[in-house]
């Protein structure tokens, strides 16, 4: 197995703590469990959510250096649900365009008296090296670089348990741009960490990560393999902001082999339910038919992407 050079260690205090969310790996089956159930809870009986005073008073900041739609909003309607004030920092118009350093900026915000700062970037490890400089906040990664999105992971096994409540006992199949997504290292994590032992990783060899291979995950390069009686399709975008020219595939020729179509969501389970973290590339990984299926749950992700930060929002609030 693959040792991520890429340390959580910093999330949980002495005490095992979290204090921050960095990553899964290597955070405890206890901890992700209790994070999913605060989530539910967070959820009525018709799925509408919740509001809470758990952070009232508090401040989050939202540093956002790539685009994002979906996770970048639902932290912002997360923190508001839980009562606190939230700033999404204008990168663009700051500072740092004026040279300034990072490190100076996080350390001007947090004298505004943030509590928490919600990070996107595209270095991997970047806001692991500011929870460990930064003292007195906490830090949640957003997504960094191709290592982690950690609260992505934790909403799509929210999303999961919704339909297929018994982990140990599910077929997951992940389809596409293995090698490039941050959301496939950290769903594998938390897959693994739940009890899920048949795990398949369905990719073109140039875009497969062939190091994940162990006892409960497999690789396959034949999609009508790999989808064979799953009980969950997680759909992965072509991130070809991370590949180099060369590396991008011809997109027909991808949907030929790689896309999921109504033809072959046939041969996973009946009630399969298909997944995308978004956004999503019609015709290049997911056809629209299927995108927008009876068996797709993917603006439900979306939703649950708000209790969830919702949820782990509030056990940071709680252990600062
Ligand atoms: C993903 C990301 O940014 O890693 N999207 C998301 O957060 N919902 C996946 C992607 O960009 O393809």
């Amino acid at each position: 197995m693959k040792q991520n050079l890429i340390s959580n260690h910093v999330q949980l205090d002495e005490s095992g703590k979290l204090i921050h969310l960095l990553g899964l790996e290597g955070l405890p089956k206890s901890q992700l469990l209790d994070i999913l159930d605060k989530a539910s809870n967070l959820l009525d009986n018709n799925g509408n959510l919740k509001k809470s005073k758990a952070l009232d008073d508090m401040s989050v900041a939202n540093l956002f250096f790539e685009p994002s739609t979906r996770t970048r909003n639902t932290f912002e309607i997360a923190a508001m649900r839980n009562s606190a004030n939230v700033i999404n920092v204008d990168l663009a118009n700051s500072a740092l365009k004026k040279n300034e350093a990072l490190m100076d900026t996080m350390h001007t915000l947090k004298a505004m008296q943030i509590d928490m700062f919600v990070i996107r970037h595209k270095q991997s490890g970047l806001p692991h090296h500011v929870a460990q400089h930064l003292k007195g906040v906490s830090i949640l990664n957003a997504g960094d670089g191709t290592n982690a999105h950690p609260t992505q992971a934790l909403l799509d096994m929210l999303s999961i348990h919704q339909h297929k409540p018994n982990f140990k006992d599910l077929s997951v199949a992940i389809v596409g741009d293995i090698t490039h997504s941050r959301v496939a290292h950290s769903d594998i994590h938390a897959l693994k960490t739940l009890g899920v032992t048949d795990i398949r990783l369905i990719a073109p060899k140039a875009l497969q990560h062939e190091s994940e291979r162990c006892d409960t995950v497999r690789c396959f390069s034949d999609m009508d393999l790999g989808l064979k009686d799953c009980d969950v399709i997680m759909v992965l975008r072509l991130q070809k902001e991370r590949m180099l020219e060369a590396e991008i595939p011809n997109e027909q020729e991808y949907f030929e082999n790689y896309g999921l179509t109504s033809e072959r969501l046939k041969l996973a389970k009946k009630d399969a339910i298909v997944m995308h973290p978004g956004p999503i590339n019609r015709g290049v990984e997911i056809d629209s038919t299927v995108a927008d299926c009876d068996q797709s749950i993917i603006l439900q992700q979306v939703t649950n992407g708000i209790a969830i930060r919702m949820a782990v929002m509030q056990i940071l609030a709680k252990n600062s």
